[in-house]
Parts: structure tokens; C-alpha cells; sequence
């Protein structure tokens, strides 16, 4: 079995015909590893995990049990992409965990930041380790950890534990076929395997989601306009010829005044404003604003300001430091 550190002579994937070789050796590995026995993997969507939950269908098919937890603070379409790919188009095994009421209960009239981010965490963890505890013959726990965690774990930056905290009667030994590698290389061994572009190439999403977006107390009428607006902003972002690093929505649990016209009378009304946020950056230690044309902020806006309850767009110029990339 692999170390946890990547040898010199290991080739960079770059292309196609490494990532074959590289999947037909991992696949090798990891059905000598397993042989007969059960994986257990928390499948996000995010390209990580995925890219390890195609290797491992890869590898012992329906023995990988991938857990979908819908906590509400996803995309649009985000569950349903996850459930299409890999139930529908890899046959996987996979149990759909919709946790929205849960997780939105658990949120309601939270502000603080980093309470939404423990609450959010914690329920998280409780939810499959429940799914977890009804299973039968889970020997393993498969997480999709890249090299650069391994790095920043050894460096001490970070404590990378994808489903870190498990209670310790679920205590898996762990499979993570793509621990050597480098983002780029996941993206290209991703590619190989067949995912579509929108899950290979998706741009980084926090762990808590939209929750951190959704700023203050979450409620779930600002929620699915901070849901529509966001995709709007992917879509017309992701249109333009370079398309930033990170590019998304926040939405404050502020009103405004705004005016609403019906058979030629105005009708002052309050609503909210959706603020788009799009940044450049290597390491999100630092980042800068990049430039959108002005027609793509107008059409964005356009679209935006015909979500229920919002009536103004603005757009965050702020680089980091002095701010955040996101608002909480
Ligand atoms: P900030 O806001 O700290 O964000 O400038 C830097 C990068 O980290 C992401 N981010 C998170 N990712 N859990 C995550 O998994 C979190 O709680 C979290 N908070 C921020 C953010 O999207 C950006 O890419």
C-alpha cells in the first residue's frame, strides 16, 4: 500500500494515457486491499470525493457504499447531479440522505459564523454515522484526501479530516486511492473515469455551503433566493472566456427599499439585496478582483432582480485582505 509521501520519480498526470495507467494500477491496489469487504464513502460531489468514488466503483462495484447527505445548503441541482452520475450512469450503491429539515431546524435563528460552521459540521457527522450504524460489514471508510492535505496536516496549516470526529465504534480503516495527488492530476484522472466537466472542473465550495452565504440567521425564503441568484452568477460567469478562480453569491439579512410597479401604479416594498462575489487567487491566502464586463453584470443583474424578494444587486470589489473571499 502506499505511504504518505509522493516519490520523486512519480510522473505529474498530464494527460489521458497517465491517468489509464494510473487508474489501472490504483484499481490493481485497491481490490487487493479490499477483496471481499465493504467501503463506506461520504460522497459530496465535490471533485475529490468523486474522483474516488469512480475509482472505487471501479474497483468493487456495488461492495462501495456511498452516502449522499442533502443537508440544503447545496447548489442548485447539486443532489440531483450526484444521484444522476453515479446511481443512474455508474450503477453505484448509494443511499440519498435528505437532511434539509434537519440541519435547517438545527439552524434556525443561529448567527454567530462559526456556530452555523459547528452546527452544520457536527449534524453532518451525526447524520452519517447513523447511516453508518445501519449498515452491515464496513470494513472500510474511503475519503477522498489529495496530497495537498497531507502537506498542509504535516505543516500543521490545517487538520484535514474529511469525516473526521466519527464516534469510535465506527472506526474504518481508510481507503483513499488519490492521496499522492495534486488537484490538477485528480481533475485529469476525473476526466479519464468518464465524470462529466461540471463535477471535474467545479470550482471550490466551503464544506458548510451556502450557509456561510446565507449571512445571519439562515431562513428558508433567503436561502432559495441566495440558491436561484448563485446559479444565475455560475451560468454568466461561467460563460466568459476565463473564468475566475471562485465566483458566487452572498445574500445579508438586510432590506432595502425598492419599488414594485402593478398596471402602471408604484408600490414602495422592502427586499433584499444579492451581492456577487468572483475572485482570483492561488492559495485563497490572498486574492484579487478580477475584472467581469459590464453586459455580464447587467444580464446577471437582470435575471437576479426577478427572484422572489430581491430587489437589488450589488458587487462585492473587495480583494483579501482586507476581506474575506466569503462574507462569513
Ligand atoms: P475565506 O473566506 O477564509 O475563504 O477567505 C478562503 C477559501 O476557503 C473556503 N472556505 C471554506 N471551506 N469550510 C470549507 O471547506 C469552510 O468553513 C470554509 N470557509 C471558507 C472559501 O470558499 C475560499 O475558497
Amino acid at each position: 500500500m502506499q505511504g504518505n509521501k509522493r516519490p520523486e520519480t512519480m510522473e505529474r498526470i498530464t494527460n489521458e494515457a497517465l491517468a489509464q495507467a494510473f487508474i489501472e494500477e490504483q484499481v490493481a491496489e485497491l481490490r487487493e486491499q479490499i477483496g471481499d469487504k465493504k467501503v463506506l464513502l461520504a460522497l459530496s460531489g465535490g471533485v475529490d470525493s468523486s474522483v474516488t468514488a469512480a475509482l472505487l466503483i471501479k474497483a468493487v462495484g456495488k461492495q462501495l457504499v456511498c452516502v449522499h447527505v442533502n443537508h440544503g445548503l447545496l447548489r442548485k441541482g447539486e443532489p440531483e447531479q450526484v444521484i444522476k452520475v453515479f446511481r443512474e450512469e455508474l450503477g453505484a450503491n448509494l443511499i440519498y440522505v435528505d437532511a434539509v429539515d434537519r440541519f435547517l431546524d438545527k439552524l434556525a435563528g443561529v448567527s454567530d459564523p462559526e456556530t452555523k460552521r459547528k452546527i452544520i459540521g457536527k449534524e453532518f457527522i451525526d447524520v452519517f454515522a447513523e447511516e453508518a450504524a445501519k449498515l452491515e460489514g464496513i470494513k472500510f471508510l474511503g475519503q477522498g484526501t489529495i496530497y495537498p492535505d497531507i502537506l498542509e496536516s504535516e505543516q500543521g496549516v490545517k487538520a484535514h479530516h474529511n469525516v473526521g470526529g466519527l464516534p469510535p465504534e465506527l472506526d474504518f480503516e481508510l481507503v483513499e486511492p488519490v492521496k499522492l495527488l495534486y488537484k490538477d492530476e485528480v481533475r485529469v484522472v476525473g476526466k479519464a473515469l468518464g465524470l462529466p466537466d461540471s463535477m471535474v472542473f467545479r470550482q471550490p465550495f466551503p464544506g458548510p455551503g451556502l450557509g456561510v452565504r446565507c449571512v445571519g440567521a439562515i431562513t428558508r425564503d433567503r436561502l432559495e433566493a441566495l440558491r436561484e441568484a448563485d446559479a444565475i452568477v455560475r451560468e454568466e460567469i461561467g460563460k466568459l472566456p476565463e473564468t475566475p478562480w471562485q465566483y458566487f453569491c452572498a445574500i445579508p439579512d438586510i432590506k432595502s427599499t425598492g419599488i414594485k410597479y402593478t398596471d402602471g401604479k408604484g408600490e414602495r416594498y422592502m427586499g433584499w439585496a444579492v451581492i456577487i462575489r468572483a475572485v482570483n487567487t492561488v492559495d485563497a491566502v490572498t486574492a484579487t478582483v478580477p475584472e467581469i464586463p459590464f453586459a455580464t453584470l447587467c444580464t446577471m443583474r437582470d435575471k437576479i432582480v426577478k427572484i422572489p424578494g430581491v430587489n437589488r444587486v450589488l458587487w462585492d470589489i473587495s480583494e483579501k485582505p482586507v476581506a474575506t473571499i466569503e462574507w462569513e
